[in-house]
């Protein structure tokens, strides 16, 4: 039986295809490749030392679903496949509802009719909205502030609902925190079209020189330095809590909820500290007027998965910073 990737070009995804073939597991990779490569399951391939069944297919291109089912013994979904800048969502409002909610609509609906129902979903924490305080726990209130949080969150709802009226689906909604990182080969990470949105990617692409110098959104929030405090997570770890997720799931708990962080926020300046460590000389940067939309601060209490699901972050901040590094520096164009 075999675990279908969607999304398995991607950044996430293909760090998935990788670990659980590592785990001794079977993948089925698909993705419409909207915004990846397949020379990135090319790589994996070539780490793990055979094929990976690879289907270019859109999750709302209902018969190209069906086929893919159809083909393999597929047993379970993890659900990476999405559209996820924030910016764009807000021009592109249409867009991103239609490719994450139909096509997260579409795939349930195929997967129904093949007799297929577990599913881990890749949420985010962008579902807390703007949280009241840190550090965020799986039960805090729900909110979105963009149309990307918009359909993760009617995603969500829609997986809840579907748990509810259907016994017999398993659903595992895991909402991660700031994923960064690399597989530490260097041989797979994170490629971004044009100019990166994240904070990483950007510092990454300053360090190897495609620009001048990293702009620090708000040295003025009421944080222990003034910038900005997240809860960046090594992808590894995150995979790895993919399949702790996928293991329990087997169990059939019907719908379960996850905080995938690392349960401690570092500030932009710190991040930046850090990455300087990793390349060995500073990262220029400037401190700029805040970015709308932006809270001051969101880490993640991980308690919940750590007690349920057995999975603890390890990999810290000098460790992503590092992979990071070695990844971007010798991959300076990425997988083009
Ligand atoms: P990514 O863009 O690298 O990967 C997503 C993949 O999905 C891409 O390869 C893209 O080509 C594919 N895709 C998009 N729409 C598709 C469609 N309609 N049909 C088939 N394939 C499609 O992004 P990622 O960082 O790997 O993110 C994976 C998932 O995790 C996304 O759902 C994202 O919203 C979620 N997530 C990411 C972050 C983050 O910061 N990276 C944080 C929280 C949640
Ligand atoms: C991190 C910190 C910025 C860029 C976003 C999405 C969220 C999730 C993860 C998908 C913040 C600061 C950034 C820069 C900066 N994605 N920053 N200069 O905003 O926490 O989360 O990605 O689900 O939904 O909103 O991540 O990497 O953009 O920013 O100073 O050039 O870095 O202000 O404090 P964010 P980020």
């Amino acid at each position: 039986m075999a675990i279908l990737i969607t999304g398995g070009t991607g950044y996430i995804g293909s760090h998935a295809c990788l670990e659980l073939i590592r785990a001794g597991r079977q993948v089925v990779a698909l993705d419409n490749l909207s915004n990846s490569r397949r020379a990135a399951l090319t790589r994996v391939e070539g780490m793990v030392g055979r094929s990976i069944p690879f289907h270019q297919v859109d999750i709302r291109d209902r018969a190209g679903l069906e086929g893919v089912f159809r083909a393999h013994e597929i047993d379970s979904v993890m659900h990476f496949a999405g559209l996820k800048a924030v910016g764009e969502s807000v021009g592109q409002p249409l867009r991103y509802y239609d490719n994450n909610i139909n096509g997260t609509l579409v795939l349930l609906e195929v997967m129904r009719a093949a007799g297929v129902r577990s599913m881990v979903f890749s949420s985010s924490a962008t579902v807390y909205g703007d949280p009241k305080r840190v550090p965020v726990t799986e039960d805090f209130p729900l909110a979105a502030t963009n149309p990307y949080g918009r359909s993760k969150l009617f995603i969500e709802d829609m997986l809840r609902d579907l748990v509810r009226a259907e016994p017999g689906w398993d659903i595992a909604l895991l909402r991660y925190f700031n994923p960064t990182g690399a597989d530490e080969s260097g041989l797979i990470g994170e490629d971004p079209n044009g100019i990166p949105n994240n904070l990483v990617p950007y510092v990454a692409q300053v360090a190897v020189g495609k620009h001048d110098k990293v702009a620090v959104y708000g040295g003025d929030y009421p944080t222990r330095d003034g910038t900005g405090i997240r809860d960046y997570i090594h992808v590894t770890d995150l995979v790895i809590g993919h399949l702790r997720a996928l293991e329990k799931l087997a169990s059939h708990p019907g719908l379960v909820t996850y905080n995938l962080g690392t349960g401690r926020g570092y500030s932009v300046l710190e991040m930046l500290a850090a990455f300087a460590r990793a390349v060995g000389r500073p990262i220029p940067h400037e401190i700029v007027a805040r970015r709308p939309g932006d809270a001051a601060e969101c880490w993640s209490d991980a308690t919940k998965a750590k007690t349920e699901l057995g999975w603890v972050a390890v990999r810290d901040l000098d460790v992503m910073c590092a992979d990071v590094w070695r990844w971007q520096s010798r991959n300076p164009a990425g997988f083009a």
